[in-house]
Protein backbone atom coordinates (compact mmCIF):
# COMPACT_ATOMS: atom_id res chain seq x y z
CA UNK A 1 0.00 0.00 0.00
CA UNK A 2 0.99 3.75 -0.48
CA UNK A 3 -0.04 5.81 2.51
CA UNK A 4 -0.24 9.47 2.08
CA UNK A 5 0.10 12.04 5.14
CA UNK A 6 -1.22 15.29 4.79
CA UNK A 7 2.11 17.10 3.75
CA UNK A 8 1.89 14.84 0.41
CA UNK A 9 4.83 12.68 1.84
CA UNK A 10 4.16 9.20 0.71
CA UNK A 11 5.71 5.41 2.21
CA UNK A 12 4.93 2.28 0.79
CA UNK A 13 4.72 -0.45 2.60
CA UNK A 14 3.40 -4.42 2.19
CA UNK A 15 0.80 -5.35 4.56
CA UNK A 16 1.45 -8.35 7.13
CA UNK A 17 -1.38 -9.46 9.44
CA UNK A 18 -0.26 -8.08 12.75
CA UNK A 19 2.13 -5.53 11.31
CA UNK A 20 3.28 -2.48 11.98
CA UNK A 21 3.74 0.58 10.24
CA UNK A 22 6.16 3.29 12.48
CA UNK A 23 6.79 6.90 11.76
CA UNK A 24 7.65 10.07 13.75
CA UNK A 25 3.70 10.90 14.14
CA UNK A 26 3.01 7.28 15.58
CA UNK A 27 2.23 3.99 14.75
CA UNK A 28 -0.91 2.42 12.70
CA UNK A 29 -1.66 -1.57 12.61
CA UNK A 30 -1.34 -3.26 9.38
CA UNK A 31 -4.84 -5.06 10.48
CA UNK A 32 -6.52 -1.24 10.51
CA UNK A 33 -6.23 -1.81 6.58
CA UNK A 34 -6.26 -5.15 5.48
CA UNK A 35 -9.66 -5.93 4.50
CA UNK A 36 -10.69 -2.35 3.99
CA UNK A 37 -11.49 -0.83 0.54
CA UNK A 38 -8.76 0.83 -0.99
CA UNK A 39 -8.89 4.47 -0.64
CA UNK A 40 -9.68 4.25 3.10
CA UNK A 41 -8.34 6.61 6.02
CA UNK A 42 -6.43 5.41 8.62
CA UNK A 43 -5.63 7.66 12.13
CA UNK A 44 -2.16 6.90 13.36
CA UNK A 45 -1.61 6.59 17.41
CA UNK A 46 0.08 10.12 16.81
CA UNK A 47 -3.46 11.15 15.53
CA UNK A 48 -2.15 11.96 11.70
CA UNK A 49 -5.04 10.71 9.26
CA UNK A 50 -2.97 8.43 6.03
CA UNK A 51 -4.38 7.87 2.66
CA UNK A 52 -4.00 4.28 1.81
CA UNK A 53 -4.00 3.40 -1.87
CA UNK A 54 -2.09 0.54 -3.73
CA UNK A 55 0.51 2.31 -5.27
CA UNK A 56 0.47 3.33 -9.68
CA UNK A 57 3.47 1.96 -11.38
CA UNK A 58 4.82 5.43 -11.64
CA UNK A 59 4.75 5.38 -7.71
CA UNK A 60 6.24 2.19 -7.57
CA UNK A 61 8.97 2.76 -10.11
CA UNK A 62 10.43 5.85 -8.02
CA UNK A 63 9.97 4.62 -4.89
CA UNK A 64 11.98 0.70 -5.26
CA UNK A 65 15.14 0.09 -4.85
CA UNK A 66 17.69 1.79 -7.68
CA UNK A 67 20.68 0.07 -8.83
CA UNK A 68 21.47 2.32 -11.94
CA UNK A 69 19.59 5.54 -12.34
CA UNK A 70 15.57 4.53 -13.82
CA UNK A 71 13.56 6.17 -16.83
CA UNK A 72 11.02 8.52 -14.97
CA UNK A 73 7.41 7.88 -16.02
CA UNK A 74 7.42 10.73 -17.90
CA UNK A 75 9.92 9.22 -20.15
CA UNK A 76 8.66 5.58 -19.48
CA UNK A 77 5.07 6.96 -21.14
CA UNK A 78 6.53 8.50 -24.58
CA UNK A 79 8.62 5.50 -24.51
CA UNK A 80 5.79 3.05 -25.07
CA UNK A 81 3.79 5.50 -27.01
CA UNK A 82 6.09 6.67 -29.55
CA UNK A 83 8.28 3.30 -29.51
CA UNK A 84 4.81 2.00 -30.08
CA UNK A 85 4.68 -1.01 -27.23
CA UNK A 86 2.18 -2.89 -27.97
CA UNK A 87 0.66 -5.86 -26.39
CA UNK A 88 2.04 -9.28 -27.78
CA UNK A 89 5.06 -6.93 -28.83
CA UNK A 90 8.74 -8.92 -28.64
CA UNK A 91 10.61 -6.76 -27.31
CA UNK A 92 14.66 -6.46 -26.52
CA UNK A 93 15.85 -4.01 -24.32
CA UNK A 94 19.21 -3.22 -22.75
CA UNK A 95 20.47 -2.16 -20.04
CA UNK A 96 17.52 -3.54 -17.41
CA UNK A 97 19.29 -1.44 -15.03
CA UNK A 98 17.04 -1.31 -11.80
CA UNK A 99 13.90 -2.70 -14.23
CA UNK A 100 11.72 0.63 -14.47
CA UNK A 101 11.02 0.43 -17.92
CA UNK A 102 10.75 -3.24 -18.22
CA UNK A 103 7.94 -3.07 -15.69
CA UNK A 104 6.36 -0.53 -18.12
CA UNK A 105 6.95 -2.41 -20.86
CA UNK A 106 5.80 -6.15 -19.04
CA UNK A 107 2.55 -4.40 -18.58
CA UNK A 108 2.13 -3.22 -21.78
CA UNK A 109 2.92 -6.54 -23.70
CA UNK A 110 1.47 -8.25 -21.69
CA UNK A 111 1.56 -12.47 -21.46
CA UNK A 112 1.54 -12.94 -25.27
CA UNK A 113 4.63 -10.91 -25.90
CA UNK A 114 8.27 -11.72 -24.59
CA UNK A 115 10.56 -8.91 -23.08
CA UNK A 116 14.40 -9.88 -23.32
CA UNK A 117 16.36 -8.16 -21.26
CA UNK A 118 20.33 -7.66 -20.94
CA UNK A 119 21.79 -6.68 -18.07
CA UNK A 120 25.67 -6.23 -17.83
CA UNK A 121 26.01 -5.63 -14.12
CA UNK A 122 24.49 -9.07 -12.09
CA UNK A 123 24.59 -6.55 -9.00
CA UNK A 124 22.12 -4.58 -11.19
CA UNK A 125 20.16 -7.54 -12.79
CA UNK A 126 19.46 -8.97 -9.83
CA UNK A 127 17.90 -5.61 -8.10
CA UNK A 128 15.82 -5.38 -11.75
CA UNK A 129 14.52 -8.95 -10.94
CA UNK A 130 13.62 -8.32 -7.41
CA UNK A 131 11.59 -5.14 -8.49
CA UNK A 132 9.85 -6.98 -11.07
CA UNK A 133 9.09 -9.76 -9.20
CA UNK A 134 7.83 -7.17 -6.43
CA UNK A 135 5.27 -5.13 -8.98
CA UNK A 136 4.04 -8.55 -10.51
CA UNK A 137 3.77 -10.54 -7.42
CA UNK A 138 5.96 -13.21 -9.21
CA UNK A 139 8.75 -12.71 -12.03
CA UNK A 140 6.41 -12.51 -15.09
CA UNK A 141 6.70 -15.46 -17.44
CA UNK A 142 6.70 -13.06 -20.53
CA UNK A 143 10.06 -12.08 -19.36
CA UNK A 144 13.40 -13.29 -19.96
CA UNK A 145 16.54 -11.24 -17.95
CA UNK A 146 20.06 -12.05 -19.22
CA UNK A 147 22.98 -11.16 -17.06
CA UNK A 148 25.62 -10.29 -19.72
CA UNK A 149 26.37 -8.04 -23.16
CA UNK A 150 23.83 -7.00 -25.04
CA UNK A 151 23.98 -9.44 -28.24
CA UNK A 152 21.35 -9.71 -31.15
CA UNK A 153 22.58 -13.66 -31.47
CA UNK A 154 21.72 -14.48 -28.34
CA UNK A 155 18.41 -12.52 -28.08
CA UNK A 156 17.63 -14.44 -31.11
CA UNK A 157 18.12 -17.62 -29.67
CA UNK A 158 15.88 -16.74 -27.13
CA UNK A 159 13.37 -15.12 -28.85
CA UNK A 160 12.76 -18.19 -31.15
CA UNK A 161 12.76 -20.61 -27.63
CA UNK A 162 9.55 -18.88 -26.91
CA UNK A 163 6.23 -19.65 -28.75
CA UNK A 164 2.71 -19.40 -27.65
CA UNK A 165 2.68 -23.27 -26.20
CA UNK A 166 5.86 -23.01 -24.47
CA UNK A 167 5.64 -19.58 -23.38
CA UNK A 168 6.65 -19.52 -19.37
CA UNK A 169 10.02 -17.67 -20.23
CA UNK A 170 10.66 -18.17 -16.63
CA UNK A 171 14.35 -18.59 -15.92
CA UNK A 172 14.78 -21.79 -18.33
CA UNK A 173 14.89 -20.07 -21.61
CA UNK A 174 17.61 -17.68 -19.93
CA UNK A 175 16.60 -16.56 -16.59
CA UNK A 176 19.20 -14.11 -14.72
CA UNK A 177 22.03 -16.81 -15.38
CA UNK A 178 22.08 -15.83 -19.30
CA UNK A 179 21.93 -19.45 -20.29
CA UNK A 180 20.32 -19.41 -23.93
CA UNK A 181 17.83 -21.97 -24.67
CA UNK A 182 17.98 -24.46 -27.65
CA UNK A 183 16.34 -22.55 -30.53
CA UNK A 184 12.29 -23.92 -31.68
CA UNK A 185 10.88 -22.73 -34.45
CA UNK A 186 10.78 -19.56 -34.69
CA UNK A 187 9.80 -16.74 -36.81
CA UNK A 188 12.72 -15.98 -39.20
CA UNK A 189 16.22 -14.46 -38.16
CA UNK A 190 14.39 -11.00 -37.07
CA UNK A 191 12.38 -11.61 -34.39
CA UNK A 192 12.06 -8.61 -32.74
CA UNK A 193 9.05 -6.00 -33.02
CA UNK A 194 11.41 -3.36 -30.83
CA UNK A 195 14.51 -2.89 -29.23
CA UNK A 196 15.09 -0.05 -26.90
CA UNK A 197 18.62 1.20 -25.61
CA UNK A 198 18.69 2.68 -22.46
CA UNK A 199 22.74 3.12 -21.68
CA UNK A 200 26.13 5.22 -22.11
CA UNK A 201 26.98 3.95 -25.72
CA UNK A 202 24.06 2.79 -27.51
CA UNK A 203 25.86 3.43 -30.58
CA UNK A 204 28.22 0.25 -30.23
CA UNK A 205 25.14 -1.69 -30.54
CA UNK A 206 23.66 -0.05 -33.53
CA UNK A 207 24.58 -2.61 -36.04
CA UNK A 208 23.74 -6.04 -33.95
CA UNK A 209 20.55 -5.17 -32.90
CA UNK A 210 19.43 -3.86 -36.51
CA UNK A 211 20.00 -7.37 -37.21
CA UNK A 212 17.21 -8.24 -34.42
CA UNK A 213 14.72 -6.06 -35.79
CA UNK A 214 12.00 -6.79 -37.84
CA UNK A 215 11.25 -4.57 -41.07
CA UNK A 216 8.79 -2.04 -40.11
CA UNK A 217 9.91 -2.91 -36.19
CA UNK A 218 11.25 0.64 -34.67
CA UNK A 219 14.80 1.12 -32.82
CA UNK A 220 14.49 3.97 -29.30
CA UNK A 221 17.27 4.90 -27.95
CA UNK A 222 16.87 7.15 -24.58
CA UNK A 223 20.18 9.17 -23.67
CA UNK A 224 20.87 11.56 -21.44
CA UNK A 225 23.44 14.37 -23.01
CA UNK A 226 23.84 15.67 -26.80
CA UNK A 227 27.24 14.41 -27.47
CA UNK A 228 25.29 11.06 -26.67
CA UNK A 229 22.38 12.12 -29.26
CA UNK A 230 24.70 13.12 -32.30
CA UNK A 231 26.77 9.94 -32.06
CA UNK A 232 23.37 7.60 -32.13
CA UNK A 233 21.71 9.41 -34.68
CA UNK A 234 24.55 9.52 -37.26
CA UNK A 235 25.06 5.89 -36.31
CA UNK A 236 21.75 5.20 -37.45
CA UNK A 237 22.02 7.54 -40.40
CA UNK A 238 25.74 5.51 -41.27
CA UNK A 239 24.02 2.18 -40.80
CA UNK A 240 22.05 2.26 -43.70
CA UNK A 241 19.00 -0.05 -42.31
CA UNK A 242 16.73 2.65 -41.03
CA UNK A 243 14.51 5.28 -41.90
CA UNK A 244 15.74 8.70 -40.88
CA UNK A 245 15.35 9.10 -37.18
CA UNK A 246 13.04 11.40 -35.52
CA UNK A 247 14.20 13.10 -31.74
CA UNK A 248 12.94 14.77 -28.98
CA UNK A 249 12.92 15.76 -25.37
CA UNK A 250 10.01 15.94 -22.66
CA UNK A 251 9.70 18.35 -19.91
CA UNK A 252 6.78 17.96 -17.59
CA UNK A 253 5.96 20.65 -15.45
CA UNK A 254 3.43 19.87 -12.16
CA UNK A 255 1.07 22.62 -11.23
CA UNK A 256 0.15 24.39 -7.60
CA UNK A 257 -3.53 24.17 -7.66
CA UNK A 258 -5.51 26.11 -4.45
CA UNK A 259 -8.38 28.54 -5.11
CA UNK A 260 -7.03 31.14 -7.14
CA UNK A 261 -3.61 30.93 -6.90
CA UNK A 262 -3.17 28.44 -9.91
CA UNK A 263 0.08 28.67 -11.81
CA UNK A 264 2.96 26.21 -12.94
CA UNK A 265 4.90 24.60 -9.71
CA UNK A 266 8.76 26.57 -9.02
CA UNK A 267 10.46 23.37 -9.38
CA UNK A 268 10.85 20.71 -11.69
CA UNK A 269 13.00 18.05 -13.43
CA UNK A 270 14.51 19.65 -15.81
CA UNK A 271 16.40 17.62 -17.69
CA UNK A 272 16.18 13.58 -17.72
CA UNK A 273 17.41 12.67 -21.10
CA UNK A 274 16.53 12.75 -25.23
CA UNK A 275 14.88 10.09 -27.18
CA UNK A 276 15.59 9.01 -30.56
CA UNK A 277 13.38 6.58 -32.82
CA UNK A 278 13.85 5.06 -35.76
CA UNK A 279 12.25 2.55 -38.38
CA UNK A 280 13.97 -0.42 -39.68
CA UNK A 281 14.04 -0.50 -43.42
CA UNK A 282 13.26 -3.88 -45.74
CA UNK A 283 16.61 -5.65 -46.03
CA UNK A 284 18.51 -4.39 -49.19
CA UNK A 285 16.70 -1.09 -49.40
CA UNK A 286 19.01 2.00 -49.41
CA UNK A 287 17.56 4.69 -47.09
CA UNK A 288 15.88 7.38 -49.34
CA UNK A 289 18.40 10.59 -49.59
CA UNK A 290 17.77 13.23 -46.99
CA UNK A 291 15.26 16.00 -47.94
CA UNK A 292 17.25 18.83 -46.42
CA UNK A 293 20.93 19.48 -47.31
CA UNK A 294 22.70 19.32 -43.88
CA UNK A 295 23.57 23.19 -42.78
CA UNK A 296 27.01 23.89 -43.42
CA UNK A 297 29.90 22.28 -40.44
CA UNK A 298 27.39 20.04 -39.41
CA UNK A 299 29.43 17.49 -40.46
CA UNK A 300 33.09 19.51 -39.52
CA UNK A 301 34.57 22.27 -41.73
CA UNK A 302 35.91 19.70 -44.33
CA UNK A 303 32.52 18.00 -45.43
CA UNK A 304 30.80 18.41 -48.15
C1 LIG B 1 20.64 3.84 -16.96
S1 LIG B 1 20.70 2.13 -16.73
C2 LIG B 1 19.17 1.53 -17.35
C3 LIG B 1 17.99 1.87 -16.46
C4 LIG B 1 16.71 1.19 -16.84
N1 LIG B 1 16.27 1.57 -18.16
C5 LIG B 1 15.60 1.47 -15.82
O1 LIG B 1 14.60 2.12 -16.17
O2 LIG B 1 15.72 1.04 -14.67
C6 LIG B 1 21.84 1.62 -17.96
C7 LIG B 1 22.27 0.17 -17.75
O3 LIG B 1 22.83 -0.34 -18.95
C8 LIG B 1 23.78 -1.31 -18.61
N2 LIG B 1 24.57 -1.54 -19.83
C9 LIG B 1 25.39 -0.66 -20.46
N3 LIG B 1 25.87 -1.18 -21.59
C10 LIG B 1 25.32 -2.42 -21.72
C11 LIG B 1 25.42 -3.46 -22.68
N4 LIG B 1 26.17 -3.33 -23.78
N5 LIG B 1 24.74 -4.60 -22.48
C12 LIG B 1 23.96 -4.76 -21.37
N6 LIG B 1 23.83 -3.80 -20.42
C13 LIG B 1 24.49 -2.65 -20.59
C14 LIG B 1 24.48 -0.70 -17.42
O4 LIG B 1 25.12 -1.67 -16.62
C15 LIG B 1 23.33 -0.01 -16.70
O5 LIG B 1 22.82 -0.80 -15.66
Amino acid sequence: MQLTDPKGRMHQIVLQPGGTFHTHRGALSHDDLIGAPEGSVVIAVGGTAYVALRPLLADFTLAMKRGAAIIYPKDAAQILAYADIFPGARVLEAGAGSGALSAWMLRAIGPGGHLVSFERRPDFAAIARANVQKYFGEVPAWWTLVTGDLSAKAALGLTRAVTPATAPGDSGAGGEDGAVAGSVAGDGPEAFDRVILDMLAPWDCVADVATAVIPGGLLCCYVATTTQLSRVTEEIRAHGGFFEPAAWETLMRGWHLDGLAVRPEHRMIGHTAFLVTARRLADGVAAPARRRRPAKGAHGEDAE
